[in-house]
């Protein structure tokens, strides 16, 4: 557990708290987006526009997003060509707010929204050309409780939602289905990296960029792949 990125975490769940200027709207990627209470913020940092802006989208394929938030990236994907999407949020809030932007976006027919713990909202036989998560990559301590739906967004106590994620995702793909991870250096990659080997996946860095704000974080893209051969690798 890395106490810098705890810290990180709790400044920025204070933040979408407390701060008097957090706004009912917001634009981003040349588009209006409406932001409920309770829900990540795509304004505090730069993850939500680096990731969406990143993705392979599977044109003409399936696409689902773990955790939508405020359904940016699930919306952008369905404005790429991905003629279904699947967004999926443990927050109810997230779950409405996703649902109108999607409405306000034209993509309510192809974006179907559920709330779900994970994967737990769906049907064992369901597939998909892409899952992405952009995680609550906060690795938090054993006895820390995520207290409200939003502390989700930051916070994964002692990575028991990445390790159901790592486990499950892959009986939801597609034959050549593609598995990504919005990362970052606040999250704990030795605990992914053995979580991944536990889980037979070797990760592959797509993209990665840092960016300073009140201190410099990595921002990065992973694909995780089925491993059959040889041991965990992270290449750049
Ligand atoms: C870092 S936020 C990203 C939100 C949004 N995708 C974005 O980029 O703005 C992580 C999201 O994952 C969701 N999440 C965390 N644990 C989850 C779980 N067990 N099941 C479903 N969603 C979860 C959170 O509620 C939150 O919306």
């Amino acid at each position: 557990m890395n106490t810098r990125s705890l810290a990180r975490a709790q400044a920025l769940l204070r933040k979408h708290v407390e701060d008097p200027a957090r706004p009912a709207e917001f634009n981003l990627l040349g588009r209006d987006w409406e932001l409920m209470d309770g829900v990540f913020a795509p304004t505090y940092t730069p993850v939500t526009e680096l990731f969406t802006t990143w993705i392979p989208y599977p044109s003409g394929g399936t696409f689902l997003e773990m955790g939508c938030g405020a359904g940016v990236t699930a919306v952008v994907a369905a404005q790429s060509g991905c003629p279904r999407v699947t967004a999926l949020d443990i927050c109810a809030a997230a779950v409405e707010n996703t649902r109108r932007n999607a409405a306000r976006h034209g993509v309510g027919d192809r974006l179907r929204v559920l709330r779900s713990d994970m994967f737990d909202a769906l049907g064992p036989e369901e597939r998909f050309d892409m899952i992405f998560w952009n995680s609550n990559f906060v690795e938090a301590p054993e006895g820390f409780v995520n207290e409200t739906e939003l502390h989700h967004a930051l916070f994964d106590p002692q990575y028991q939602a990445h390790r159901r994620f790592l486990e499950q995702a892959p009986r939801h793909l597609t034959e050549d289905g593609r598995l990504l991870l919005g990362f970052s250096d606040l999250g704990s990659s030795s605990l992914l990296r053995s979580m991944c080997d536990e889980a037979h996946l070797s990760v592959t860095l797509l993209r990665a960029e840092k960016r300073t704000l009140e201190e410099t974080i990595e921002f990065q893209l992973l694909e995780l792949r089925a491993r059959r051969h040889g041991r965990w690798v992270m290449t750049r």
